[in-house]
Protein backbone atom coordinates (compact mmCIF):
# COMPACT_ATOMS: atom_id res chain seq x y z
CA UNK A 1 0.00 0.00 0.00
CA UNK A 2 1.77 3.45 -0.84
CA UNK A 3 2.31 5.39 1.98
CA UNK A 4 1.60 9.09 2.89
CA UNK A 5 5.18 10.56 2.59
CA UNK A 6 4.75 13.04 0.36
CA UNK A 7 2.74 16.81 0.37
CA UNK A 8 -0.51 17.19 -1.04
CA UNK A 9 -2.00 20.86 -2.36
CA UNK A 10 -1.72 23.13 0.35
CA UNK A 11 0.84 21.25 2.37
CA UNK A 12 3.67 23.08 3.96
CA UNK A 13 7.69 22.12 2.69
CA UNK A 14 10.59 23.90 4.19
CA UNK A 15 13.24 24.72 1.78
CA UNK A 16 17.19 26.03 2.71
CA UNK A 17 19.27 28.43 0.55
CA UNK A 18 15.92 29.32 -1.20
CA UNK A 19 17.28 33.07 -2.57
CA UNK A 20 18.60 31.81 -5.87
CA UNK A 21 19.60 28.65 -7.62
CA UNK A 22 18.69 25.61 -7.61
CA UNK A 23 16.69 26.28 -4.08
CA UNK A 24 14.96 29.57 -5.94
CA UNK A 25 13.87 27.32 -8.80
CA UNK A 26 12.26 24.57 -6.43
CA UNK A 27 10.13 27.06 -4.08
CA UNK A 28 8.90 27.95 -7.53
CA UNK A 29 8.54 24.19 -8.86
CA UNK A 30 6.50 23.79 -5.48
CA UNK A 31 4.58 26.90 -5.82
CA UNK A 32 3.24 26.23 -9.00
CA UNK A 33 2.36 22.99 -7.81
CA UNK A 34 0.22 24.51 -5.18
CA UNK A 35 2.60 23.58 -2.27
CA UNK A 36 3.06 25.98 0.61
CA UNK A 37 7.00 26.89 1.04
CA UNK A 38 8.43 27.79 3.78
CA UNK A 39 11.69 29.90 2.49
CA UNK A 40 14.82 29.82 4.01
CA UNK A 41 17.83 31.92 3.65
CA UNK A 42 20.36 33.62 5.11
CA UNK A 43 20.70 36.69 2.60
CA UNK A 44 17.38 38.38 3.26
CA UNK A 45 17.34 41.18 0.58
CA UNK A 46 17.92 38.76 -2.15
CA UNK A 47 15.22 35.80 -0.55
CA UNK A 48 12.24 38.78 -0.68
CA UNK A 49 13.59 39.94 -3.81
CA UNK A 50 13.13 36.46 -5.39
CA UNK A 51 9.84 35.76 -3.52
CA UNK A 52 8.47 38.80 -4.51
CA UNK A 53 8.30 37.54 -8.60
CA UNK A 54 7.27 33.97 -7.48
CA UNK A 55 4.87 34.96 -4.87
CA UNK A 56 3.94 38.77 -5.19
CA UNK A 57 1.13 38.24 -2.51
CA UNK A 58 2.77 35.80 -0.47
CA UNK A 59 -0.06 33.58 -0.33
CA UNK A 60 2.32 30.39 -0.43
CA UNK A 61 5.33 31.55 0.56
CA UNK A 62 6.67 32.86 4.01
CA UNK A 63 10.10 34.16 3.92
CA UNK A 64 12.39 33.37 7.41
CA UNK A 65 16.17 35.07 7.32
CA UNK A 66 17.83 31.95 8.57
CA UNK A 67 22.02 31.17 8.91
CA UNK A 68 21.80 27.28 8.97
CA UNK A 69 24.76 27.06 11.01
CA UNK A 70 22.96 29.00 13.57
CA UNK A 71 21.09 26.29 15.73
CA UNK A 72 18.48 29.23 17.29
CA UNK A 73 18.01 30.44 13.47
CA UNK A 74 17.26 26.29 12.20
CA UNK A 75 14.80 25.93 15.53
CA UNK A 76 12.67 29.61 14.33
CA UNK A 77 12.54 28.40 10.93
CA UNK A 78 10.37 25.50 12.45
CA UNK A 79 8.90 27.69 14.68
CA UNK A 80 7.66 29.63 11.53
CA UNK A 81 6.69 25.97 9.70
CA UNK A 82 4.67 24.93 12.87
CA UNK A 83 2.18 28.56 12.64
CA UNK A 84 1.38 27.67 9.26
CA UNK A 85 -0.85 25.62 10.93
CA UNK A 86 -0.96 23.55 7.85
CA UNK A 87 0.74 19.44 7.36
CA UNK A 88 4.60 19.94 6.99
CA UNK A 89 5.17 17.28 4.35
CA UNK A 90 8.80 17.98 3.29
CA UNK A 91 12.31 19.46 4.33
CA UNK A 92 14.67 20.38 1.36
CA UNK A 93 18.48 20.70 2.40
CA UNK A 94 19.74 22.96 0.14
CA UNK A 95 22.05 25.67 1.62
CA UNK A 96 25.64 25.35 0.69
CA UNK A 97 28.43 27.21 -0.82
CA UNK A 98 30.94 26.39 -3.50
CA UNK A 99 34.54 25.63 -2.38
CA UNK A 100 37.22 25.94 -5.14
CA UNK A 101 40.89 26.01 -4.70
CA UNK A 102 40.72 24.54 -1.59
CA UNK A 103 43.41 21.31 -1.26
CA UNK A 104 43.96 20.02 2.73
CA UNK A 105 46.70 22.00 2.80
CA UNK A 106 45.82 25.25 1.37
CA UNK A 107 42.26 25.55 3.55
CA UNK A 108 42.72 27.01 6.95
CA UNK A 109 41.29 25.21 9.66
CA UNK A 110 38.44 28.14 9.96
CA UNK A 111 37.55 27.77 6.41
CA UNK A 112 37.48 23.68 6.26
CA UNK A 113 34.62 24.48 9.72
CA UNK A 114 32.94 26.69 7.77
CA UNK A 115 32.56 24.66 4.74
CA UNK A 116 31.90 21.88 6.91
CA UNK A 117 28.94 23.61 9.06
CA UNK A 118 27.06 25.40 6.00
CA UNK A 119 27.28 21.80 3.65
CA UNK A 120 26.96 19.24 6.16
CA UNK A 121 26.13 20.38 9.78
CA UNK A 122 23.49 22.35 8.97
CA UNK A 123 21.76 19.33 7.03
CA UNK A 124 21.49 17.96 11.08
CA UNK A 125 20.98 21.26 12.35
CA UNK A 126 17.53 21.67 10.36
CA UNK A 127 16.66 17.97 9.97
CA UNK A 128 16.37 17.99 13.73
CA UNK A 129 14.30 21.11 14.29
CA UNK A 130 11.71 20.17 11.15
CA UNK A 131 11.57 16.31 11.43
CA UNK A 132 9.04 16.59 14.55
CA UNK A 133 6.69 18.55 12.76
CA UNK A 134 6.95 16.14 9.35
CA UNK A 135 6.35 13.35 11.67
CA UNK A 136 3.36 14.62 13.42
CA UNK A 137 2.05 15.19 9.58
CA UNK A 138 1.89 11.35 9.24
CA UNK A 139 5.19 11.48 7.17
CA UNK A 140 6.33 13.13 4.29
CA UNK A 141 10.61 13.67 2.73
CA UNK A 142 13.69 14.69 3.24
CA UNK A 143 15.63 15.72 0.52
CA UNK A 144 19.60 16.74 0.57
CA UNK A 145 21.26 18.26 -2.10
CA UNK A 146 24.63 16.64 -1.99
CA UNK A 147 26.97 16.67 -5.40
CA UNK A 148 28.46 14.47 -8.31
CA UNK A 149 31.75 15.16 -5.64
CA UNK A 150 30.34 12.77 -3.15
CA UNK A 151 31.11 10.34 -5.85
CA UNK A 152 33.86 11.16 -7.93
CA UNK A 153 35.80 14.83 -7.58
CA UNK A 154 38.60 16.86 -8.91
CA UNK A 155 41.48 18.62 -7.29
CA UNK A 156 40.88 21.75 -4.74
CA UNK A 157 37.74 21.21 -3.69
CA UNK A 158 38.91 18.73 -0.34
CA UNK A 159 36.33 20.28 2.11
CA UNK A 160 33.35 20.32 -0.39
CA UNK A 161 33.72 16.99 -1.22
CA UNK A 162 34.25 15.96 2.14
CA UNK A 163 31.02 17.66 3.26
CA UNK A 164 29.28 16.38 0.06
CA UNK A 165 30.30 12.66 0.59
CA UNK A 166 28.91 13.25 4.23
CA UNK A 167 25.69 14.01 3.18
CA UNK A 168 25.47 10.77 0.83
CA UNK A 169 26.35 8.44 4.18
CA UNK A 170 24.13 11.08 6.01
CA UNK A 171 21.25 10.46 3.87
CA UNK A 172 21.53 6.59 4.04
CA UNK A 173 21.76 6.49 8.04
CA UNK A 174 18.42 9.03 8.22
CA UNK A 175 16.50 6.66 5.68
CA UNK A 176 17.34 3.81 8.31
CA UNK A 177 16.18 5.77 11.45
CA UNK A 178 13.36 7.73 9.86
CA UNK A 179 11.63 4.59 7.75
CA UNK A 180 9.28 3.33 10.89
CA UNK A 181 7.97 7.31 11.00
CA UNK A 182 6.70 7.04 7.33
CA UNK A 183 9.71 9.71 6.37
CA UNK A 184 11.50 9.08 3.75
CA UNK A 185 15.46 10.26 2.67
CA UNK A 186 16.97 10.79 -0.54
CA UNK A 187 20.56 12.39 -1.60
CA UNK A 188 20.53 14.36 -5.18
CA UNK A 189 23.69 14.83 -6.20
CA UNK A 190 23.99 17.26 -9.12
CA UNK A 191 26.33 17.88 -11.44
CA UNK A 192 27.69 21.95 -12.89
CA UNK A 193 24.52 23.57 -12.59
CA UNK A 194 24.03 27.01 -14.15
CA UNK A 195 23.34 28.76 -11.14
CA UNK A 196 24.96 32.00 -9.35
CA UNK A 197 27.26 29.42 -7.26
CA UNK A 198 29.18 28.75 -10.50
CA UNK A 199 28.53 31.62 -12.52
CA UNK A 200 30.44 33.80 -9.09
CA UNK A 201 33.41 31.11 -9.28
CA UNK A 202 33.99 32.15 -13.18
CA UNK A 203 33.45 35.60 -12.49
CA UNK A 204 36.28 35.55 -9.58
CA UNK A 205 38.37 33.24 -11.61
CA UNK A 206 38.04 36.37 -14.72
CA UNK A 207 36.69 33.11 -16.73
CA UNK A 208 33.90 32.22 -18.71
CA UNK A 209 32.32 28.98 -17.78
CA UNK A 210 33.92 26.99 -21.06
CA UNK A 211 37.18 28.18 -20.41
CA UNK A 212 37.05 26.58 -16.26
CA UNK A 213 36.22 23.06 -18.75
CA UNK A 214 31.96 23.14 -18.20
CA UNK A 215 30.54 21.33 -19.39
CA UNK A 216 33.54 18.75 -18.72
CA UNK A 217 34.28 16.36 -21.81
CA UNK A 218 32.50 13.29 -20.28
CA UNK A 219 29.52 14.87 -19.74
CA UNK A 220 27.34 12.90 -22.21
CA UNK A 221 24.48 15.42 -22.67
CA UNK A 222 27.03 17.81 -23.83
CA UNK A 223 25.53 21.04 -21.61
CA UNK A 224 25.24 21.78 -17.93
CA UNK A 225 22.32 21.93 -16.40
CA UNK A 226 19.73 24.21 -15.61
CA UNK A 227 18.39 25.48 -12.06
CA UNK A 228 14.89 24.19 -13.22
CA UNK A 229 15.92 20.56 -14.72
CA UNK A 230 17.17 20.11 -10.36
CA UNK A 231 14.38 21.49 -9.06
CA UNK A 232 12.25 18.81 -11.20
CA UNK A 233 14.40 15.99 -9.65
CA UNK A 234 13.51 17.51 -6.09
CA UNK A 235 10.17 18.15 -6.65
CA UNK A 236 9.94 14.21 -7.74
CA UNK A 237 11.82 12.93 -4.91
CA UNK A 238 9.65 15.01 -2.25
CA UNK A 239 6.42 13.61 -4.59
CA UNK A 240 3.98 10.96 -4.81
CA UNK A 241 5.73 9.50 -7.34
CA UNK A 242 8.75 8.32 -5.07
CA UNK A 243 6.92 6.95 -2.06
CA UNK A 244 9.15 3.78 -2.88
CA UNK A 245 12.16 5.51 -2.80
CA UNK A 246 14.74 5.82 0.51
CA UNK A 247 17.86 5.89 1.72
CA UNK A 248 19.53 6.25 -2.17
CA UNK A 249 20.70 8.66 -4.22
CA UNK A 250 19.16 10.08 -7.72
CA UNK A 251 22.37 11.52 -9.64
CA UNK A 252 20.84 14.51 -12.54
CA UNK A 253 24.25 14.66 -13.95
CA UNK A 254 24.70 14.68 -17.98
CA UNK A 255 25.72 10.94 -17.67
CA UNK A 256 29.25 12.47 -16.39
CA UNK A 257 29.55 9.49 -14.01
CA UNK A 258 28.55 7.22 -16.63
CA UNK A 259 31.72 7.08 -18.34
CA UNK A 260 35.42 6.58 -16.49
N1 LIG B 1 25.61 24.86 -9.00
C1 LIG B 1 26.21 23.70 -9.12
O1 LIG B 1 26.97 23.46 -10.07
C2 LIG B 1 25.94 22.60 -8.12
C3 LIG B 1 26.37 21.30 -8.45
C4 LIG B 1 26.15 20.28 -7.53
C5 LIG B 1 25.52 20.53 -6.33
N2 LIG B 1 25.11 21.81 -6.04
C6 LIG B 1 24.46 22.01 -4.76
O2 LIG B 1 23.16 22.54 -4.98
C7 LIG B 1 22.77 23.34 -3.86
C8 LIG B 1 22.35 24.73 -4.34
O3 LIG B 1 23.46 25.31 -5.03
P1 LIG B 1 23.34 26.57 -5.98
O4 LIG B 1 24.27 26.32 -7.09
O5 LIG B 1 21.92 26.89 -6.23
O6 LIG B 1 24.02 27.66 -5.01
P2 LIG B 1 23.86 29.24 -4.91
O7 LIG B 1 25.13 29.73 -4.29
O8 LIG B 1 23.47 29.81 -6.20
O9 LIG B 1 22.66 29.39 -3.86
C9 LIG B 1 22.84 28.94 -2.53
C10 LIG B 1 21.87 29.66 -1.61
O10 LIG B 1 22.18 29.21 -0.27
C11 LIG B 1 22.20 30.35 0.58
N3 LIG B 1 23.08 30.09 1.73
C12 LIG B 1 24.43 29.96 1.73
N4 LIG B 1 24.88 29.80 2.98
C13 LIG B 1 23.78 29.83 3.79
C14 LIG B 1 23.60 29.73 5.19
N5 LIG B 1 24.64 29.57 6.03
N6 LIG B 1 22.34 29.78 5.69
C15 LIG B 1 21.28 29.94 4.86
N7 LIG B 1 21.39 30.06 3.52
C16 LIG B 1 22.63 30.01 2.99
C17 LIG B 1 22.73 31.49 -0.30
O11 LIG B 1 22.38 32.77 0.24
C18 LIG B 1 22.06 31.19 -1.62
O12 LIG B 1 20.80 31.83 -1.73
C19 LIG B 1 23.99 23.36 -2.93
O13 LIG B 1 23.83 22.35 -1.95
C20 LIG B 1 25.14 23.01 -3.86
O14 LIG B 1 26.23 22.47 -3.17
C21 LIG B 1 25.31 22.85 -6.91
Amino acid sequence: MRNNSFPLKGDGVVVSGAARGIGAATVKNLVEQGIFVIAADSNSALLSEMLQAIDPKSEMTVAVTADVTIEADCQRVAEVAKAQGIRIKGLVNNAAVGAFNMSVETTSFDDWQRVISINLTSIYMMSKYVLPLIRSAGGGAVVNISSIHAFATSTGVAPYAAAKGGVLALTRTMALDLAPDNIRVISIHPGATNTPMLQQHAQREGKTLAELGFPTSDNAIGRIAEPEEVADVIAFALSRGATFITGSSITPDGGILAKF
